[in-house]
């Protein structure tokens, strides 16, 4: 392994505030990471308090990511990434898991968070046949995203790229436009790439999911849970492949590093819609 092509591009503040939660910080907690401090913790505990399977669902969620990854270069040749809300590094990175499988795989890493950022390099140990790069970006202006220069210098905009927004458009409400910031990405990209997603939802406990709506904005953090209908919308412009806009543990679990040992059939036991679709 060789980080020899690992790029790294910051425009944001990269001051890390400890003092309040951090969406990816939470969420590291909930994954078993180290990266979080009392105020992460604090709003992951108060969540838990109401979604005692919470940290099952971020795995849940997690292992979704992997199996988008698999399928993404074994059923549609696609072996370009573009990882939006990549979270801090933890097992299973997006350019590991393809890499493994396709040694010149190539990822690009997009996130807003400074502690992303400070942990960039691990998520850029590349194969040398393959390339990394990280982005500290904010998802709001894809223009500025799409227009950095490593991105460009990773990714080859003429073949197809899988666009991944695995856990990230519930800090997105309707009026921050999330349907035109994804259009504009998938404009930039072309027929064959494919657009993953998973999304919070509260049509599997409404009041359960109010309650951690509420906690989150109490801790100042934008958090809007969408129904199946709405997933599905946010795939305008793809083709949504089989089995559809589904529960996440139930899509394809035939594609986890160990099939035979899945056990979470339950579709409701994580709160998550899950689809990829294919532009066409
Ligand atoms: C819940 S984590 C999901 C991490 C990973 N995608 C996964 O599913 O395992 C959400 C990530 O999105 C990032 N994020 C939130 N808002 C963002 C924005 N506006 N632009 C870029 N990244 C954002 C957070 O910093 C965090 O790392």
């Amino acid at each position: 392994m060789s980080d020899s092509k690992a790029r790294t591009a910051s425009r944001l503040p990269t001051t890390i505030d400890t003092s309040v939660a951090h969406e990816a910080r939470v969420y590291d907690y909930w994954l078993g990471g180290r990266d979080n401090y009392p105020a992460d913790r604090a709003l992951g505990d108060a969540i838990a308090a109401h979604v005692p399977a919470i940290r099952e669902m971020a795995r849940a969620n997690r292992a979704f990511l992997a199996r988008a990854v698999r399928f993404a270069i074994a059923e549609l040749g696609v072996t370009q990434f573009l990882d939006i809300g990549t979270g801090i590094p933890t097992a299973g990175n997006t350019h590991e898991i393809a890499q493994r499988i396709d040694p010149a795989a190539r990822v690009v890493y997009v996130d807003n968070d400074p502690i992303v950022l400070a942990h960039a390099r691990a998520l850029m140990a590349s194969t040398d046949e393959g390339a990394t790069a990280f982005v500290h970006a904010d998802l709001h202006d894809p223009a500025a995203i799409l227009a950095e220069p490593v991105l460009t210098e990773t990714l080859d905009l003429d073949r197809p790229v899988a666009l991944m927004l695995v856990a990230v458009l519930m800090y997105f409400r309707d009026e921050d436009d999330p349907h035109g910031i994804l259009a504009r990405l998938l404009d930039a990209l072309p027929s064959g790439s494919c657009l993953v997603i998973t999304h919070p939802t509260a049509d599997f406990d409404a009041r359960a999911m109010k309650n951690v709506v509420l906690a989150s904005e109490q801790a100042g953090i934008t958090f809007y849970p969408r129904s199946r209908a709405e997933t599905e919308n946010l795939f305008a412009g793809t083709e949504i492949l089989d089995p559809g806009v589904v529960p996440v543990v139930t899509w394809r679990p035939d594609l986890a590093d160990d099939a035979a040992a899945t056990t979470a059939t339950d579709p409701e036991s994580a709160w998550y819609w899950a689809g990829i679709g294919r532009k066409p």
